[in-house]
């Protein structure tokens, strides 16, 4: 089994589709071992995304990511870190394959409806910016 990070973005947050992606993950075999509702601060966004200082969009995404509350949350499955990207789709919306996330609920590059951990690497860091080992709910198959 395998862990990835999760994150409901505010574009989807705001437009009330927590349900309905939570509801896509249980549907595809993820199982949801830790969650919590959060409204980033400025230093929060900027620490999380901090391999992306730098870049020209780093700005809008910080200021983006602190514009509503997100849904982060720990998920688990075989693969779960690829899977994760292959339901989530490509960056920007306009090239996200049909079924993916992006390609249903994103909007644009930046309010992009959902983020999921990269690497084994970006996992384990990211799970741990948001999570105590305590808060993850590890459950019996
Ligand atoms: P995410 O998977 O959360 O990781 C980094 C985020 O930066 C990405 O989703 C997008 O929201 C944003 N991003 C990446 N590339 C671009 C880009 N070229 N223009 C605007 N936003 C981008």
């Amino acid at each position: 089994m395998e862990r990835t990070l999760s994150i409901i973005k505010p574009d989807a947050v705001e437009r009330n589709l927590i349900g309905k992606i939570l509801n896509r993950l249980e549907s595809e075999g993820f199982r949801i071992i830790a969650m919590k509702m959060v409204h980033l601060t400025q230093e929060q966004a900027q620490g999380f995304y901090a391999e992306h200082q730098g870049k020209p969009f780093f700005d809008d995404l910080v200021k983006y990511m602190t514009s509503a509350p997100v849904v982060v949350s720990v998920l688990e499955k075989e693969n779960a870190i690829k899977n994760y990207r292959t339901l989530m789709g490509k960056t920007n919306p306009e090239e996200a394959d049909e079924g993916t996330l992006r390609k249903e609920f994103a909007l644009s590059k930046t309010q992009n409806c959902v983020h999921g951990s990269d690497s084994p690497e970006s996992a384990a860091r990211e799970i741990a910016y948001f999570f105590a080992d305590s808060e993850i709910c590890p459950r019996a198959e």
